[in-house]
């Protein structure tokens, strides 16, 4: 049975363990960690198959699992992320977008080479990234639309020098138009969609992103268009927040634990 740590007691983090306890996901929680103690508290009461919590972050990939699940933020990805691959474990990421730093990208992905480990990024809130690896070496152009209600980007650093308050928006506004690159260090709670879609692609440099927010929306939106020599793709995807956290859509939720079953599963796989 797959043994899995888990770095993160959120929202994100406590549906793929509930999946984990229901066996939804073949596998055993072993161990968890978040720096909010209250918060695996809460989780680990909610399990009917209690894993340990230990002290630090580096303490699980320091246990016999097989895969450490970050679904906590991209702080823990640069503090912890080496050591798991050190340790000889897999690691699953869900904070995307620190792979945006180049640095952090260099040095897992060598990580991965020199301790024959493997990071996986699930598709999280949008879709399509199947058919844009597959045309990566024709790709000539990549765009991301994210449309949010205006409460849902409210705190991003993109503020701090706008005139824009989103509180007076009354009708559907675009507010940012850029490279991923940029958007990355403008809005870095809202980019992991589209740092997927570079890294799946063309690059952060390359692939243009718009953020639109309406108040008239209840949903997340990601509209994906992607061109080049192979032809054209059109990704349309209309996501209804995760209660809990209503920053997460609940595909991402899903297509954590599809890819944990994935992992977890010999059995036929479907997709590319
Ligand atoms: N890939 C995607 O499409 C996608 C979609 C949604 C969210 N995310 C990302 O996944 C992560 C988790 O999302 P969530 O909705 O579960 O968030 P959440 O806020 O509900 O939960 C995050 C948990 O992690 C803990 N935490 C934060 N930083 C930590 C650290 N350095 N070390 C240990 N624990 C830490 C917090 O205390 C919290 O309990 C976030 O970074 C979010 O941006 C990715």
């Amino acid at each position: 049975m797959t043994r899995i740590g888990l770095l993160g007691c959120g929202a994100i983090g406590t549906q793929i363990a509930l999946a984990i306890d229901s066996g939804k996901i073949p596998a055993i929680l072993t161990h968890v960690y978040d720096d909010s103690k209250e918060a695996s508290a809460i989780l680990v009461g909610k399990l009917k198959n209690k894993p340990e919590i230990v002290e630090n972050p580096h303490l699980l990939s320091s246990h016999p699992v097989n895969i450490v699940v970050e679904a906590a933020s991209q702080d823990a990805v640069r503090d912890a992320g080496l050591s798991v691959l050190q340790n000889k474990r897999d690691l699953m990421i869900m904070s995307v977008g620190a792979l945006l730093d180049e640095s952090i990208y260099d040095i897992l992905s060598d990580a991965c080479k020199d301790f024959k480990k493997t990071i996986f990024l699930p598709s999280g809130a949008i879709a399509g990234l199947d058919g844009i690896k597959s045309v990566k070496d024709e790709l000539e152009s990549v765009s991301i639309t994210t449309t949010k209600h205006p409460r849902s980007l409210k705190g991003a650093k993109f503020f701090e020098n706008s005139k824009i308050n989103l509180d007076s928006i009354s009708s559907s506004m675009t507010i940012f138009e850029g490279t991923a690159k940029e958007a990355v260090s403008l809005f870095p709670a809202n980019i992991n969609v589209a740092a997927l879609l570079s890294l799946s692609g063309i690059g952060s440099e390359r692939t243009n992103v718009k953020i639109v927010a309406d108040p008239d929306t209840d949903k997340n939106t990601h509209h994906i268009e992607a061109a080049g020599k192979f032809g054209k793709m059109t990704f349309m995807i209309e996501n209804f927040p995760d209660p809990d956290n209503p920053k997460t859509s609940r595909l991402a939720i899903l297509s954590a634990i599809e890819t944990l079953k994935k992992y977890c599963s010999n059995d036929i796989q479907i997709g590319t």
